[in-house]
C-alpha cells in the first residue's frame, strides 16, 4: 500500500528535524546578519590559514588532509583578500561561512588527533576563537536561508545562481555579478532542504534540480559517495514533489508559511479534472492596491515587486511630483540648499539628496562599527526578540560621543525644519548594517499605540517623522519600499529618505508602512533619526480636521530651534 501524502509529510519533517536539528533555530549572536562582522571573518580566516600553514611545515607527510583544507581555501579565494568585496557577494559569503563551519571542523579534528605536534597550532586557534568573531553552524543555516530569500524576492535564475551568477536590480541599471566559486551539488542540496523546511516548496524543487545538474557535472567526484548523494537527492525530490502537490491541492499556492508553484509536479493531477483550477491559479493577475487596505499577501507581493524595481504608481499619480531646492532664506541653506525630491504627496515621502557629506557618513559608520549588536524587534507579546524578520545589526550613538555629531544633527535640523534637541525631541542616532540578504519586513515606525508603552514614550510622544540616511551605496537591492504608497527609495550614500509617520492629530498613518528590501550585493548601512512628537508643537502644528496630514517639510523656525538647542 502506498503511504498517504500526509504520512510522508510527517516522515519528512521528522527526518529533516533529525538530520538538521538547528534548521529553524537561529541563535544568539550571529555573524551572518552583518556585513561588518563578516568582514572580520575574512581576516579571521586569513589568520586561521596562516596558523595551519606553519603547522604543516612540521608534520607535512601525515597531514595530507589538512593540506587539502588550505588548498581548497586558496583555490576558492584566488588571492582575493579585499574583505568588503568578498562578502558583498552572497554566494562567496556562503562559502566563507561554510569553510568555517564544515571544512574547518574536519581540519580542527585532525589537528587535535595529532596533538603532540600540533599543540601550538591548537592553542593558537583556541586563542583566536576566544578573542574574536568565528562563524558557527547557525551562521551557515542563516546564510542558506538568505540565499533562498534573495532568490525568491528577486526571482533569480537558480541554474545561474548555482554557478554563482546573478543579475542585480538598481534604479537605473541591470548588472551581472559573478562569485569566485560556484555552488556544489552538496551545497544546492543543503539549500534545497532548508527551503523545504521553511515552506518554500517551489524553491526547494528548483534547488533540488540544480543539485542534480551540478552532480552530473562534477565528474572528478565519481565514486560511492557521489552515488549515495545522487540517491539522496532523488529521494528528497520525490518526497518534496509529493508534499508540494499535497500542499497546493489542500491549501493553495501561497499562505503565511508556505508557497508552491501554481501547477502540480505530478501531471496526472493536472489531467484528472482539476486542470481548470490550476489554470485559474496561474492566471491570477496582480493589480496594485495603493492607498487601500491590503491583505498581508497583497502587501507582501507589493513589497517584493517594489524591491525588484517595478513601478506600481500610475503616471497620473506621479505627474504631480516635483523636485525643488529649499532655502527658506536660511543662511546655511542659501549656501547649501536642501535638494528635495518628492516621492509621494500623501503620505508625504521625500528623498533629501546629498544631506550629509561623505566624511559625515563615514564618521557615523566608524563610530557604530565597534558597537554593532544583532537587532531585536518588538515581538507580539511585547518582548524584544531576535529573529529572521530583521537581519541586521545596529548601534546607538549619543551626540556627545564625537565632536562631528552635533554638526550632523544641525544639518538635519536645518534641512527638515524640525527640533532635534533636547533628548525629548529626537532619539539618538541609530546606525544599522544589513548582512547577507539583510532585510526588515514591512512595519510602521510608530511606537506609542502599543499596550506596553512606557511612561517615557508617553512623555515625549510618538515618532512623528523618520529621517533615514543612507551611509553607503548598495550595488544591488536594499531599497526602502512603501507597499501602500507604492514608493521605492534607492540607497545613495549621503542621501536620506524623510517621511511623516503621524497624522497632524498624532494618530499613526498606516499608509507609511515600509520595509527594507534584502541586500542582493554589497553592504548596506543606514542611520535613523526618529523625531518625537511633543517638542515639535510649535514647528509641526496640529491640524483642525482629524484627517489632516503634514504635506511638506515644515517652514523653519530658526529662533525656536536655537532656543531649544541651548537648553
Ligand atoms: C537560467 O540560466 C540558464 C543558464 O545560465 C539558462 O540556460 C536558462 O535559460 C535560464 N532560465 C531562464 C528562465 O531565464
Ligand atoms: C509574506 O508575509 C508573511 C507575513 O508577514 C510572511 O510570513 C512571509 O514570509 C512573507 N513572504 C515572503 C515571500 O516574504
Ligand atoms: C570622531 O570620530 C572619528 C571617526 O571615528 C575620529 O576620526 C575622530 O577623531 C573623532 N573625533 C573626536 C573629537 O573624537
Amino acid at each position: 500500500m502506498e503511504p498517504s501524502p500526509a504520512v510522508i509529510t510527517l516522515l519528512l519533517v521528522f527526518w529533516l528535524k533529525i538530520v538538521s536539528p538547528s534548521l529553524s533555530s537561529i541563535e544568539a549572536d550571529d555573524v551572518f546578519s552583518s556585513v561588518s562582522k563578516m568582514e572580520d571573518l575574512v581576516h579571521q580566516e586569513k589568520k586561521l590559514v596562516d596558523t595551519v600553514d606553519s603547522f604543516l611545515i612540521e608534520a607535512k607527510q601525515r597531514l595530507a588532509i589538512v593540506e587539502d583544507y588550505v588548498t581548497t581555501y586558496r583555490q576558492a579565494i584566488k588571492g582575493e583578500l579585499n574583505s568588503a568585496w568578498l562578502v558583498a557577494n552572497p554566494v562567496d559569503a556562503y562559502h566563507l561561512i561554510k569553510r568555517f563551519t564544515v571544512d574547518w571542523r574536519t581540519t580542527e579534528q585532525i589537528l587535535r588527533d595529532v596533538s603532540i605536534t600540533s599543540n601550538d597550532a591548537c592553542n593558537h586557534v583556541m586563542m583566536l576563537r576566544d578573542k574574536s568573531v568565528f562563524a558557527e553552524s547557525h551562521d551557515l543555516h542563516g546564510a542558506a536561508i538568505a540565499l533562498i530569500r534573495l532568490q525568491d524576492t528577486y526571482k533569480l535564475n537558480v541554474t545561474a545562481l548555482a554557478d554563482g551568477r546573478y543579475t542585480g536590480v538598481d534604479q537605473s541599471k541591470e548588472q551581472v555579478f559573478q562569485s569566485l566559486q560556484d555552488l556544489s551539488s552538496r551545497d544546492c542540496f543543503f539549500i534545497a532542504r532548508h527551503a523545504f523546511a521553511d515552506g518554500y516548496y517551489d524553491t526547494a524543487l528548483e534547488w533540488g534540480e540544480a543539485a542534480l545538474r551540478q552532480l552530473a557535472r562534477e565528474e572528478d567526484n565519481v565514486g560511492p559517495t557521489t552515488e549515495i548523494l545522487g540517491y539522496e537527492i532523488k529521494h528528497f525530490m520525490n518526497y518534496a514533489s509529493i508534499v508540494h502537490d499535497d500542499v497546493l491541492e489542500k491549501k493553495g499556492p501561497l499562505g503565511m508559511h508556505w508557497q508552491t508553484n501554481s501547477n502540480p509536479v505530478n501531471k496526472k493531477l493536472f489531467r484528472s479534472g482539476s486542470s481548470e483550477k490550476y489554470e485559474s491559479l496561474s492566471e491570477q493577475k496582480f493589480t496594485p492596491k495603493l492607498y487601500q487596505q491590503q491583505s498581508e499577501d497583497e502587501q507582501n507581493e507589493s513589497y517584493e515587486r517594489l524591491c525588484r524595481g517595478e513601478k506600481l504608481r500610475t503616471v497620473k499619480i506621479d505627474a504631480s511630483l516635483r523636485c525643488h531646492l529649499v532655502t527658506r532664506g536660511h543662511p546655511a541653506l542659501l549656501l547649501q540648499p536642501a535638494k528635495v525630491e518628492q516621492q509621494s504627496l500623501d503620505p508625504m515621502i521625500v528623498v533629501l539628496h546629498d544631506l550629509l557629506t561623505d566624511h559625515q557618513t563615514d564618521i557615523l559608520r566608524q563610530l557604530a562599527e565597534p558597537k554593532l549588536a544583532t537587532s531585536s524587534h518588538l515581538g507580539p507579546d511585547g518582548t524584544f526578540i531576535r529573529s529572521m524578520i530583521r537581519t541586521s545589526k545596529n548601534a546607538w550613538l549619543e551626540e556627545n560621543e564625537n565632536a562631528s555629531l552635533p554638526a550632523i544633527r544641525r544639518r538635519m535640523e536645518i534641512v527638515t525644519g524640525l527640533i532635534y534637541t533636547p533628548e525629548t525631541a529626537s532619539e539618538h542616532f541609530q546606525v544599522a548594517n544589513y548582512g547577507i540578504g539583510g532585510l526588515y519586513k514591512t512595519h510602521t515606525d510608530s511606537t506609542v499605540n502599543r499596550e506596553d508603552t512606557d511612561p517615557w514614550m508617553l512623555h515625549i510622544g510618538d515618532r512623528i517623522a523618520t529621517l533615514m540616511v543612507y551611509l553607503t551605496d548598495v550595488e544591488a537591492g536594499g531599497a526602502t519600499v512603501f507597499p501602500n504608497a507604492g514608493v521605492t527609495c534607492w540607497p545613495r550614500k549621503g542621501s536620506a529618505a524623510f517621511w511623516w509617520n503621524l497624522y497632524k492629530n498624532g494618530e499613526p498613518d498606516l499608509t507609511t508602512i515600509h520595509g527594507a528590501c534584502p541586500v542582493l550585493h554589497g553592504s548596506k548601512w543606514v542611520s535613523n533619526k526618529w523625531i518625537r512628537q511633543y517638542d515639535q508643537m510649535f514647528v509641526a502644528k496640529c491640524g483642525l480636521h482629524f484627517l489632516e496630514k503634514f504635506d511638506a517639510l515644515v517652514p523653519h523656525t530658526r529662533v525656536y530651534a536655537d532656543m531649544m538647542s541651548r537648553n
